[in-house]
């Protein structure tokens, strides 16, 4: 399967290896402790994708105080993981920084494990990513408030989609493509539902499509799918446009090392490189309900260099993505007091949701094969071409040439600014599986309104019951979610009709794996446990996706072409056989882990408040990808970005009554 993935399987498998670029001058870079002021008002661990958005609208709403953000990577200005197709055609160009990580074994999936990258530079995972920049639909935001139960819904903050939305329009610039691109591929849009901000962050659509773009477009439409004007407006069943998140001109990535750092210029604004942030940890004396903590730190560029504490006046915002940020504060003695114990590590506050609740997109694909047209292994093919350009074509030394030269200019053009692609569908439960959508909906509802031990068997032996009973609010709010027609359940993205695999991306998982220190070596990368599949009602799921995808091949487009489904093959037909197939094909991660430090009540196994702030300590937030409760139904940079948004919002609100 693995020689016929087809464009975005062949991304995920062939992340090659780092290789930094050029670092930009900026006059606040700092590079030693040295070069640090004696305090700051305000300290972000983790230059990424929401800590640096937190970064820039502080250092802009409050000129007189300080602002320090400490990133573990450095600038670089490199290739990102899936940037152009040349990457599996040749040698990779230089990648920028990044983690790798393979979780344990996963029981329920072959013991197989998940493969995860995170970006280790300055504008993080945002830096790396495969640009894709959608967003989830409303109902998956307005999930995150009934999760959180009534404590959350009476909050003045508020985290549906309606509290969300103005801070994703400000997020980003939309520029909107031109008239003969209109005419050309007919990309819709709608700025009054969706944009309307003016951030140097970019949200644009590729000049380029690849010759066959139109079949699996027609093919969705044999389908009856929907197509909407917007998706990034809150409503986006069906058929989608999805923009890029890179420069309408130049083509090139955007990202928040870019547009919240290097295009910023502000004296308040540091940024500490290659340092990695060890933990709070409050003053003896002073104790978690008074102050602001102290930043523990190392130099990573100079391993000599003791470690040092930095202080903030005001407050500690961590942004360290998923894994990091709930490591850091484990590291800190905030979380679960048995794993805390086991790394050797004091318990400042026994908080068990830090590191649990991860969730990430997962799924098998659809495989088939459509006669004319020429699959990336079969650049020999002789066959009179029915489109061209296709991907193969990038094999060929002379294309590959032009297509590089055409990146080059100014406006650029050709395949390399199409990223990964800018298409995909989103389909309900309902619209998908119409016959067997209430089933899975009613077993779900019977979870959440059955006993602590109904669901306790999910989750590792001894979970805390706060974390169990935050899970059924969890599973209440997904059955309401999975039970909307117009509430997207499969996605599947694609970049050219002759992708031979349709993937199937559950975008609201109902399984639960966590994060935790690695007990032998708390500094080191923590360990990760997907336990994908750990509720088998994910398999249900699985398998009403799969089965609606391999519709496909019947559609009268697809028969014009000759299609034939390779995988899972007609031998494979009964639900057993089904769910061997996803147990064995299944990629673990889409590369979307999030949720390790949700914003729920404590009482429901909770680490932070709507307003972000870590449950029974003082002066620390989470900002990032770790505070959602739920997994969205989309890629995540465009919800990281708005969280960022949001997040300075509350902090610049509460500071601007105590400092006036
Ligand atoms: C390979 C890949 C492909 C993806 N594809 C897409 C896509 O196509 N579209 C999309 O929308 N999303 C995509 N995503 C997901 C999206 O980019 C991320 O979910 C999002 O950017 C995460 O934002 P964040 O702010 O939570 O964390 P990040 O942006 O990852 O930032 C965390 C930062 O903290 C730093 N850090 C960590 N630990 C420490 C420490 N101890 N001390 C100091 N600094 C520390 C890290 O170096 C990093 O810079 C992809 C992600 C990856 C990795
Ligand atoms: C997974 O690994 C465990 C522990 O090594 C083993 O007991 C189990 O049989 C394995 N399961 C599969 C499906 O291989
Ligand atoms: C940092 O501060 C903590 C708390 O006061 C203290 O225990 C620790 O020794 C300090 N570390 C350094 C390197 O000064
Ligand atoms: C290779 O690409 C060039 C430029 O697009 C084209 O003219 C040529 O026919 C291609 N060769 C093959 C074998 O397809």
């Amino acid at each position: 399967m693995q020689r016929r993935m087809g464009f975005l399987g062949v991304f995920l498998l062939s992340l090659a290896a780092a290789v930094s670029g050029l670092p930009g001058h900026h006059a606040s870079l700092k590079r030693q402790v040295s070069q640090l002021r004696p305090t700051y008002d305000f300290i972000i661990i983790g230059g990424g994708t929401s800590g640096l958005t937190v970064a820039d609208r502080l250092s802009e709403a409050f000129p007189k105080k300080t602002v320090l953000v400490i990133e573990y990577g450095d600038v670089e200005y490199a290739y990102g993981s899936f940037d152009p197709p040349q990457l599996w055609l040749g040698p990779p160009p230089a990648q920028a920084s990044a983690w790798t990580f393979f979780s344990q074994p996963n029981p329920d999936v072959n013991n197989k494990t998940a493969f995860v990258k995170v970006g280790q530079l300055v504008g993080g995972s945002s830096a790396v990513n495969g640009q894709f920049f959608d967003r989830g639909s409303r109902f998956d935001y307005d999930a995150w408030t009934e999760a959180g139960g009534h404590e959350f819904r009476s909050s003045d903050i508020k985290w549906d989609w309606h509290g969300l939305l103005p801070y994703f329009k400000k997020s980003v610039t939309f520029t909107k493509p031109s008239a003969e691109l209109v005419q050309k591929y007919g990309y819709t849009w709608d700025i009054p539902a969706a944009y309307g901000g003016s951030t140097p962050i970019h949200s644009s659509f590729s000049p380029f499509q690849w010759a066959d773009w139109v079949i699996q477009r027609d093919t969705w439409r044999d389908l009856g799918l929907p197509i909407p004007k917007e998706c990034a407006g809150g409503d986006k069943q069906g058929i989608c446009w999805v923009p890029t998140s890179q420069h309408p001109v130049t083509a090139r990535r955007s990202h928040a090392g870019l547009g919240h750092y290097a295009d910023v210029r502000r004296p308040n604004y540091d940024l500490l490189v290659k340092h990695q942030v060890i933990r709070v940890v409050y003053p003896k004396g002073s104790g978690k309900s008074s102050s602001p903590p102290l930043v523990e730190v190392r130099s990573l560029s100079n391993p000599a260099q003791p470690v040092f504490n930095v202080t903030a006046k005001a407050e500690v915002i961590i942004s360290a993505g998923a894994f990091h940020t709930p490591t850091i504060l484990q590291r800190s003695g905030i979380g679960p007091a048995a794993s805390l114990a086991a790394a050797g590590i004091p318990t400042l506050i026994d908080l068990p949701g830090v590191g649990a609740n991860l969730q990430d997109h997962s799924g098998p694909g659809v495989i088939w094969n459509c006669n004319p047209i020429i699959q990336l292994t079969t650049i020999t093919d002789t066959k009179p071409r029915t489109f061209s350009p296709v991907p193969a074509d990038l094999l060929n030394a002379t294309y590959l040439a032009e297509a590089t030269a055409q990146f080059n200019e100014v406006p650029a053009r050709g395949p390399y600014t199409l990223a990964l692609g800018n298409t995909a569908i989103y389909v309900s439960l309902p619209r998908a599986a119409p016959a067997s959508f209430q089933t899975i909906v009613s077993k779900i509802l019977e979870l959440a309104n059955g006993p602590l031990s109904n669901v306790a068997p999910f989750f590792p032996p001894n979970t805390d019951a706060t974390i169990l009973q935050g899970y059924k609010s969890q599973l209440s709010a997904l059955a309401t979610l999975l039970s909307n027609p117009q509430a997207p359940s499969l996605e599947t993205p694609w970049a050219t009709g002759s992708d031979p695999t349709a993937w199937s991306f559950l975008l609201h998982p109902l399984s639960r794996g966590f994060v935790r220190l690695n007990p032998t070596d708390p500094l080191s990368q923590p360990l990760l446990d997907y336990r994908m599949l750990s509720n088998p009602l994910d398999m249900d799921i699985h398998l009403a996706h799969l089965k609606f995808l391999r519709t496909l091949v019947s559609t009268p487009t697809m028969k014009k072409y000759g299609a034939v489904e390779v995988s899972p093959g007609a031998a494979v037909q009964t639900d057993a056989q089904l769910a061997e197939y996803v147990r064995a094909q299944m990629i673990l991660s889409f590369q979307h882990p999030c949720c390790t430090a949700a914003m729920m009540p404590r009482s429901k196994g909770g680490v932070v408040g709507p307003d972000l702030k870590v449950h029974g300590v003082k002066g620390i937030r989470v900002a990032d990808m770790s505070v959602m409760p739920l997994l969205p139904g989309s890629h995540l940079s465009a919800t990281a970005y708005a969280v960022g948004e949001k997040a300075a919002d509350i902090i610049i609100d509460e500071w601007k009554k105590s400092w006036h």
